[in-house]
């Protein structure tokens, strides 16, 4: 069955005809264009396609797109502003934690949220909270060091 859903995406109105069986992750990428979200494993084991649902890291991989009627979504697209990038992407390059990129948006998006939440969480917090974002190129010291230097 489909239905046309209405969400806020970065900041502006969506409306999509969704298929009960595509997921978020499926909708961004296809359906609005928003290639920046990436998907690994497609089975919610690598955060490659975190987003913010409601200001809270979701794989989207997992997400049924019927259920985010209403919802506010933030991608990696939502993040720079006025052409500039956000301090978290600035703090992805300057510490050299981005090598091949694939996981970025992800890592990116989870700091967003883990800094809103908590702004000035332990190594052992930040180590928690990354425990769904796999990256296989960095060995996370750079991608730590990123987030430190935000605090
Ligand atoms: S693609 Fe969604 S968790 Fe891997
Ligand atoms: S930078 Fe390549 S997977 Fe993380």
């Amino acid at each position: 069955m489909k239905k046309i859903l209405t969400f806020n995406v970065n900041g502006e109105v969506r409306e999509v005809l969704v298929d009960g069986t595509e997921t978020l992750l499926f909708v961004l990428r296809e359906g609005l264009n928003l290639k920046g979200t990436k998907e690994g494993c497609g089975r919610g084991d690598c955060g490659a396609c975190t987003v913010l649902l409601n200001g809270k890291p979701v794989n989207s991989c997992l997400v049924l797109a019927m259920t985010i009627n209403g919802m506010d979504i933030t991608t990696i697209e939502g993040l720079e502003k006025d052409g500039e990038l956000h301090p978290i992407q600035k703090a992805f390059i300057d510490n050299g934690a981005v090598q091949c990129g694939y996981c970025t948006p992800g890592m990116i998006l989870t700091t967003k949220s883990l800094l809103e939440e908590n702004s000035k969480p332990s190594d052992e917090e930040i180590k928690h909270y990354f425990e769904g974002n796999l990256c296989r190129c960095t060995g996370y010291a750079s991608i730590m060091r990123a987030v430190k230097s935000l605090i």
